[in-house]
This record gives C-alpha cells, structure tokens and sequence, in this order.
C-alpha cells in the first residue's frame, strides 16, 4: 500500500523582524492543517523557516559590529523557539543560509543559465531599498515605491534576468483551469487582474559591489542571487536534488500558505519558477488576510507590534491558538483586541467547552465514583446527539479543504453546545434520585463523554495540549494521534469501566476586575514601549534638576586616575561630587569655575567616597570638556 503523503509550507520569515501574530499566525494555521492530516493517516511534511540573506540583514549586521552569519546565526532562534512555545509541530526547519538551500539554489540557476532561461542585460529601473525591488515608472505611486511607499531611487546596471515574461499565457491558463490553484477567489481575481498586462522578465541578480550578503551567481561571481528567487526555492531544497525532490512524494506541495501581501511573488515569479525548472507547481497557494491592531498596521513605529510570547504567558498558547482562527475568516483581514480575546476565553472556552468537560467528569465521579459506567439504552436524545455528532465531522473534514478554520471552529461549537443541552434536557440530577433514572443516567454520562472524546480529537489540532489534558481526564490512555480521525467513524469508542481522573478546569475564566487590570497593564506596557524609542516628554525631562555650581575646591582622588573631587556650591548647599575628568583637567585650574550638575541624582559611592550628583561634560575621543556658559551666570540657577 502506498503511503499518503501530504506537504505543507510556511513563508520563510524575515530573520531581522521580531515575531509578530502576523508570523504566528500563518504558522498556526498551517499547524492546524499539518496535525488535522495526520489524524487523517496522512504522512505530513510541514515545513518553516527563515529568510536570512539580503540588504537589510546586512545592514543590521553592520550596525551591531557582527558578520551577517552570525546575526542570522542569533535571530533566526526566536523564531525557532516560539514555535516550540506554541506547540508547532513542523518536520523541518529551512534556514536561507544552509549549504543544503545554497546548493540547490545554485544547481537550479546554473540548469536556467544553461538553457537560456537566464540571460545578462542592462537595466535601468527605480529601486526600492527596504524592498529590496525593482519598480517601473507605471509601478510608482505618486513617485514612491507602491508597497512601503517609501522613496524610490533610479539605478541603471547590468543584470540577469530569468525568462518569466514567456511563461505569462501558461500561467493564465493555469490559473482559469484550475479553480482549486489560488484561493480564495478574490485574490485569484487579482492574480488575474494582474496578468491582464504583460508580464516582464525577473531580474534575479544584484551587484555583489552593492550588496554582498547573498548567494553568489554560480556563472558570475560579481553578483548575488536576488532575495525573492533564492527564498522561494526553501520550499523545495530540503529534499536535495530535484530528482530527490520527485521521489520525495512531497512536491508539489498540498498548500504554499501565505499572507496576501506576497501573493504574487508566490502565484506569479515561484509557479513560473517551477515551470521553467520542470516542476509542478503547488496544488494550492492560499492568501491569508492581515492583522491589524485598532485599525492599523502593525509596525515598531508604532510601537503596536502584538507579541506572541507575552499574549501566551498572559492568556495560555491555546487560547491564543484558538482566538486567532476563531475570530476571522483565513482569507480576510483582522483587527486584533484583548478585549475581543478575553471574550471569546470567557465564553467559547471557559463555559461552554471547560465547563462541559468539568461537570461531565465530576458528575461521572459524584454518581459512578469515577468510573465510566456502560450504557443502557438508547432513547431519542441520544440517536439525536450521535447524529449532530456524525454531520460535524463529516463537515469538518470538507471545511479543511476550504481551510475555512472559523467554520471548522463554528461548527464543532455546534457538538459542543448540543452536548451542554443535552446533559440540561436528560437532567443527571433528577436522574440520580431514583433507581430506574439511574440506568438511564449510565447513558446519559457515557454519551457525554463520548462525545467529549469525539470534541477532544476534532479540537486537537487547535489546541493540542488542552485536549491531550481532556482525554486523560475522561481516562483515555491512548493518545489523540493513535485515535486518529478514524475512531469517530463509529460512536462509542471510550472503554466503559475506566478510571476517569480529576476534573480540572482547561480555560480558567477571566473575571471582569482581572479582564480590567490586565488590558490597564497592557496599556501601561504599550507606554513602556513607547520610550523604547528613546523619546521622553517635557514631564520626563522636568524630573532632571539641572543647576549651575561654583567649584570651590578640587582635588585627585588617591589611587584614581580619571577622578577628581570637588566641592561644588549650588546656591542652597555645598555638594561633594566626584567627577571623571583626572585626564583632562588640573584640579587647581577648576577652582572658580562655573559648571552644570545634576543636583537630584541620587547618590553613589565611587572608590569609597559619596558623590552626590554629576557634573555636565561631553567627552570628545577621550578629552573631556567641561559644560559651561559665555558669562558668569551665579551659583544654584536652573538650567533649561
Ligand atoms: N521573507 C518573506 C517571505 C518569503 S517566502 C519564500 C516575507 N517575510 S515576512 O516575515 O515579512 O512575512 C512573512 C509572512 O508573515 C507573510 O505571509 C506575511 O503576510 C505575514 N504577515 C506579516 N505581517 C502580518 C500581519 N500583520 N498579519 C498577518 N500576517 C502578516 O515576506
């Protein structure tokens, strides 16, 4: 029997960005699919990584003093280690700076060079250095680049180029004859829309003169791969050769997921890449919407950035995990609010799905000491609630193939809310109180947590770990992954006579005091973020009490080279303040002198001696020059 196998890909991400929910998001979501296959039977590749070369690394690099290797070589492990964090279950991890990417890299532009696929030119066009792009004249939006709208520069230079312009009529058809290829509709429109002009080649290399960190050109050592072209081909260079790729069984790929904003690099330069290789391109390229926060972009400007790993601390990964497909359709944009999280924590999970899981268990524990009991017969509510049972799954896994994650997440919501109801109608207490209640109450709690289980399997891929938690509460000791999809094909699959274990609550509740003290400290944090910009407000300044003091005495400190001591009169008070100007200045020469202090720092001890405030100076290489005025101003005067 062969074996079904199935692939699935992240965007690489930018190494220098700090992971946002943008980036957890996608990674997530193509979790969700990954775990939701393997419960299917699927062997499932699932892949991520990071997007390590080009113009900004680089610069970033130099900045820190470091090598772009070894920049990459830190950053990439954020994002590494969040995924661990959220429970991301991917096969591998493509990094742009591995021999294993750079070969193939290199084998496939010698294989297009070779064939003519790749041709020299000049080039002139309008560049857009944080995009590292090339635009046209027609591209520009009122002279700047059309996607950061930053400005753009004129650069004419000698390039290669890949022959993607000859691709344009196969691409068109692909994509009319095969509904399935870009999803959702709307952005295959605009995939459409945008081939309705002709489509030019790709210049996919860039001076090494101007920009050394990338992959060299195997045919020209003066120039490096353009960042867009080695990147895309992550998703296949971890199988090696591309005969390795075809006997993988994993190309192409079931879904190349991605964000809307880099739809077409993937619908137009990789499928087209992929045909001129000799390649099938993927099954499905599907363009999730963008979170914004309050209406905006997210962006450290504006100091918005919605951190993955402090809203997990705050909230619990699967709460998150859940929240951000929950809340928007995949293919459409989000507006993110805690506000809007706590709700759907307080509701969705902590009282309809917690709360069903925490009575269930403890009325099994309460009426049968904890173990399941076997059921009797089978009434009406029962086939109904079996029946609901039946159409979620069978719609569930229709839904994966839309990954319409919101719906797959309404409609398990319907099991859960009919489970609730249904232990409301059958009403176990009553049933308890006499003899004949308490055979029909047998089924009631073995249905109940049967269709708990059936909850558990289909919620797994969601939030992995609070349903690893509800299947040994129900004492299931088989893991959800052995169950596998399979064990909902027939009711009934928990073990009557097993132990269950203590109940405990999955998604403790946020109280409104707690909800309201917790989006107060976020704003507080928010603020603190503010200053990481270096900026204070006038109020932060006013703090500083800058005066004007005479220097009344000054000598070394013994066994100091840099410091001297003074005495320093600031009108009220005599301060002692050492000061580290021993290179620069003679102590007799400051005698008189005129000089700023910070007159409300709090005081510190330097080799022993208290200094009790600082004296204003700027140090030029090493010289140091005292802070002073064009006349005598008098001693303890405010400077402003
Ligand atoms: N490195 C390229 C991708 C190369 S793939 C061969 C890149 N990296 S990125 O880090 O900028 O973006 C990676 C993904 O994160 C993209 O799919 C992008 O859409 C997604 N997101 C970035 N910000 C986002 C939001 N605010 N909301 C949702 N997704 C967003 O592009």
């Amino acid at each position: 029997m062969t074996e079904k196998k199935f692939c699935i890909t992240t965007p690489i991400y930018y190494v220098n960005d700090v992971p946002h929910i943008g980036h957890a998001y996608t990674t997530i979501a193509a979790d969700v699919v990954a775990r939701f296959k393997r419960l299917e039977g699927y062997q499932v590749f699932f892949l991520t990584g990071t997007d390590e070369h080009g113009q900004k690394v680089q610069e970033a690099a130099q900045k820190l003093n470091v090598t772009p290797q070894q920049h990459v070589d830190k950053l990439h492990q954020r994002f590494k280690e969040l995924w661990v964090k959220f429970d991301i279950s991917n096969s591998d991890f493509i990094r742009t700076t591995e021999e294993r990417h750079k070969t193939l890299v290199c084998s496939i532009l010698q294989t297009l060079f070779d064939k003519d696929e790749i041709y020299r030119d000049s080039y002139e066009g309008w560049y857009c250095t944080p995009c590292e792009r090339f635009w046209t004249e027609k591209d520009l939006q009122d002279g700047n680049c059309p996607e950061c709208r930053r400005k753009v520069e004129k650069i004419k230079e000698h390039n290669y180029f890949f022959r993607m312009g000859k691709y344009q009529d196969w691409l068109l058809e692909k994509i009319k004859s095969d509904p399935h290829f870009i999803l959702p509709v709307s952005r295959r429109n605009e995939v459409l829309g945008f081939l309705e002009n002709p489509l030019e080649d790709l210049c996919i290399s860039r001076p090494k003169s101007r920009l050394p960190w990338g992959i060299p050109l195997p045919f020209d050592e003066d120039y490096v791969t353009y960042v867009w072209f080695d990147a895309l081909i992550n998703y296949i260079s971890i199988h090696g050769s591309l005969d390795d790729i075809r006997a993988s069984g994993y190309w192409p790929a079931d879904h190349n997921m991605v964000g809307k904003d880099i739809l077409t690099t993937h619908a137009v330069y990789w499928s087209t890449m992929l045909k001129a290789i000799g390649l099938e391109p993927p099954k499905n390229i599907f363009a999730h919407g963008w979170w914004t926060v309050n209406g905006q972009k997210m962006s450290k400007s504006l100091h918005n950035v919605v951190e993955p790993n402090q809203l997990a601390d705050q909230f619990g990964v699967d709460v998150i995990r859940y929240f951000l497909l929950r809340e928007v359709p995949f293919g459409s944009d989000g507006d993110f609010s805690h506000k809007a999280l706590i709700g759907r924590l307080n509701s969705d999970l902590a009282n309809n799905l917690g709360n069903l899981l925490n009575r269930t268990v403890n009325m099994i524990k309460k009426y049968f000491d904890g173990t399941l009991p076997e059921p009797a017969t089978t009434g009406e509510e029962d086939n109904a609630l079996q029946n609901t049972a039946r159409e979620v799954i069978d719609e569930v896994r229709k839904l994966y193939d839309e990954l319409a994650f919101n719906k797959i997440l309404q409609k398990i919501w319907e099991l859960v809310d009919t489970t609730n109801q249904y232990i409301d109608k059958t009403g176990p207490w009553n049933l308890a109180k006499t003899d004949e209640g308490k055979e029909r109450l047998k089924t009631v709690m073995y249905n109940a947590a049967e269709s708990l289980r059936v909850l558990g399997v289909l919620l797994f891929p969601f939030m992995p770990k609070s349903c690893a938690s509800l299947m040994l509460q129900l004492g299931v000791d088989k893991t959800i992954e052995e169950q596998g999809m399979k064990s909902l094909e027939n009711w009934g699959n928990l073990t009557s006579g097993t132990k269950t274990q203590k109940a405990k609550q999955l998604f403790p509740r946020i109280e409104d005091k707690q909800a309201v003290k917790i989006l107060a400290e976020l704003e507080t944090k928010n603020d603190d973020k503010k200053d990481e910009s270096g900026q204070i407000t006038i109020e932060d300044f006013m703090k500083v009490d800058l005066r004007t003091g005479k220097i009344l005495e000054a000598e070394k400190v013994k066994k100091s080279k840099k410091l001297i001591q003074l005495k320093v009169d600031i009108g009220t008070e005599t301060r002692q303040i050492l000061a580290g100007i021993a290179e620069s200045y003679e102590p007799e020469s400051l005698i008189g002198r005129t000089v700023i202090i910070v007159a409300n720092l709090k005081p510190a001890k330097l080799m022993g001696i208290e200094s009790q405030g600082m004296v204003l100076a700027a140090n030029n290489d090493g010289t140091i020059l005292l802070a002073g005025f064009d006349d005598e101003p008098g001693q303890g005067i405010q400077v402003r």
